[in-house]
């Protein structure tokens, strides 16, 4: 008989080595998330998957399923701290949604709907962040980069060319780019790496390929991300 979790009372299967988040993925059951990919090793850092395990706080990205467990996920109060969070990711870039190419393909803007966000409760700062321009195919705008590391892990761990890292803490983290300028353009990367193709924001865009798929007929013009991945992702424009 197969091992079993609870998640918001409704129970699913899971397999030894699976975290609470691969199991409710098998089950598409919506955890919302952002720096989590299942295609790389989970990094943890968002905390958007947080969900209260027997009670207490746990990225379910990270803690490994047991028999047993009783999984909140879809609390309002858990909600209200994923919506917190991705209100300060919104401030603390310049995610100008209307503008953006990524647009209705966006896992930052369809969280943010999913959750329900309508305003961005804080102030905006706009850091200083600087727009890569200098590679021939792809556009780095860091402006709209919410730190995941989900391209550092594909450039390190699946093209292994290790061309992007994160330097600085706090409000001056910022993604860097491994070459002698600090320029995309200058680096070994290359439009086919598996890097230019997992960011979830806009932060990384392929140069001459503007709306190919037109606004309206995107991923979540039509559904919500919570309804995307409970159905699985046919049909996904990127
Ligand atoms: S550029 Fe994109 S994939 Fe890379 S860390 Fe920033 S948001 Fe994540
Ligand atoms: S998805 Fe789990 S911490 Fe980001």
């Amino acid at each position: 008989m197969s091992k079993t979790i609870s998640i918001d009372g409704v129970n699913i299967p899971f397999a030894d080595g699976q975290t609470i988040m691969d199991a409710a993925l098998v089950a598409k059951v919506y955890i919302p998330h952002l720096c989590h990919n299942p295609e790389f090793k989970p990094h943890g850092s968002c905390k958007l998957c947080t969900v209260n395990v027997n009670g207490r706080p746990v990225s379910s990205c990270t803690l490994p399923a047991s028999e047993g467990m009783e999984v909140e996920n879809m609390t309002e109060a858990l909600n209200n701290e994923r919506r917190a969070i991705v209100q300060m990711l919104f401030v603390e870039g310049n995610h100008l949604c209307p503008t953006c190419e990524k647009s209705g393909n966006c896992q930052l803007q369809a969280v943010a709907y999913c959750l329900g966000m309508m305003s961005p409760r804080y102030n905006h700062f706009y850091p200083p962040r600087e727009v890569d321009a200098s590679h021939p195919d792809v556009f780095l705008d860091r402006n709209r980069c919410i730190l995941c590391e989900l391209c550092l892990r594909a450039s390190r761990d699946v093209d292994g060319k290790n061309v992007f890292a994160l330097s600085g803490r706090g409000i001056g983290s910022r993604l860097v780019v491994n070459s002698a300028s600090g320029r995309l353009g200058d680096s070994t990367f290359a439009v086919t790496d598996r890097a230019a193709q997992v960011c979830p924001t806009g932060a990384i865009l392929i140069k001459r390929q503007g709306f190919s798929v037109p606004i309206g007929r995107r991923i979540y013009d039509h559904k919500p991300i919570c309804q995307v991945e409970s159905e699985g992702k046919e049909g996904e424009h990127e």
